[in-house]
């Protein structure tokens, strides 16, 4: 494995000539917006955490706001986003910080990377930027783009080749302090721009090399750029049926708060059946569903009344790890059902695409009531 001694000052002079300037949450060191842009940008595009980000620094502009806020209003604020874990660690972490570390970020990546949501890659991220830290990030770019310099072609998966990479991540950093936020900026713009995971700039039908690296790279001299990293077959994702309930009573819609672990955990949704696997969608199958399913919300002389529902075709919602294809059975009560269990509310339809609601329930809602 021969090193490449100038990697980071090679990766510094690319970055101030072809990496990402004018994002709004590059040039400064507040650990707070640093933080933030960097959770938000985790599992989201750039482009959609460009317009997000100054909206949620408009509502919480630093962590003391923030840290005062109620988990609804953080939820809410996410909605569309998705990952919503992150935004339930993202007030954990604020709280957190403001209880045990008096309201300021602790300033060395080790620390950071024991608050909640904060894994060891982000928090090399707001140390390097905020604190100058001698810590390299290793996001799946980074990763990639290890891979590929070094020729493993091993899965990144396995244990022994993601402590090789973190090993090679961390010798290459600058020797200076100083570089420490443009080194790490151009790791994250090199992954983006060109070493990306299909159609990598080396491979383009070009004379002239769009990588400072490709002399070097021993995936681009040994033809195997296109198979590195190394993909484990993924097998076909699970599929489930689920029925929900649309009631809606005086202008109103009953909403459910989702428990707050599991899929879309804290957010409102509508009263629905178990979710139940299947091994293939039919078109038209619905879940599984009978009045029993909603009879500790529905009373009994409701029982015609639901069989009566108006019936709306599933829809399908894809999640990273399964495939969801929920029906939905319209109920037009008289007046708002009486003694419902806790977690249920009855929602006015005017304000209800201002609640936390998961995208696919929120666009339900959109097309049928609102
Ligand atoms: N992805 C993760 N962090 C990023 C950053 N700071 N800039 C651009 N893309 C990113």
């Amino acid at each position: 494995m021969s090193e490449i001694k100038s990697f980071a000052k090679t990766l510094i002079i690319w970055q101030g000539q072809s990496g990402r300037s004018g994002l709004p949450w590059q040039g400064q060191t507040d650990p707070y917006r640093v933080w933030l842009s960097e959770i938000m940008l985790q599992q989201t595009q750039v482009q959609t955490v460009c317009e997000r980000y100054r909206i949620f620094l408009d509502r919480y502009p630093h962590l003391a706001s923030l840290a005062q806020a109620s988990e609804e209003d953080v939820m809410a604020l996410w909605a569309g986003l998705g990952y919503y874990t992150r935004a339930r660690n993202l007030l954990r972490c604020a709280q957190q910080i403001q209880q045990q570390y008096g309201g300021e970020f602790p300033k060395d990546a080790k620390t950071l990377a024991t608050l909640p949501g904060i894994g060891k890659s982000t928090a090399a991220a707001i140390a390097a930027f905020c604190f100058l830290e001698r810590t390299s990030i290793l996001d799946a770019n980074v990763k990639r783009l290890f891979a590929r310099l070094y020729g493993i072609s091993e899965p990144l998966n396995l244990t022994k080749t993601n402590q090789q990479l973190w090993g090679l991540a961390q010798r290459a950093v600058p020797a200076s302090k100083a570089d420490m936020p443009q080194y790490t900026q151009g790791l994250m713009d090199f992954g983006a721009i060109v070493c990306k995971p299909s159609k990598p700039r080396c491979l383009e039908p070009s004379p002239i090399s769009h990588c400072v690296f490709q002399t070097h790279c021993q995936a681009y001299n040994q033809g195997q750029v296109d198979v590195i990293p190394y993909k484990v077959k993924k097998s076909q994702s699970p599929i489930v049926l689920s029925e929900m309930l649309l009631c809606i009573a005086q202008g109103k819609v009953l909403l459910e708060k989702r428990p707050s672990s599991g899929i879309w955990g804290g957010l409102w949704s509508l009263p629905e059946t178990s979710w139940q696997r299947v091994d293939q969608f039919k078109e038209g199958q619905r879940a599984k569903c009978s009045f029993e399913d909603f009879q500790h919300i529905l009373p009994n002389q409701l029982e015609t009344v639901f069989n009566q529902g108006q019936l709306f075709a599933p829809r399908k919602h894809l999640f990273t790890h399964r495939t969801l294809y929920f029906g939905v059975r319209v109920l037009q009560l008289k007046k708002p059902l009486p003694k419902l269990p806790i977690q249920y509310v009855w929602q006015p339809i005017s304000g209800v695409d201002q609640l936390g609601l998961p995208t696919p329930v929120k666009q339900l809602l959109i097309d049928l009531v609102i």
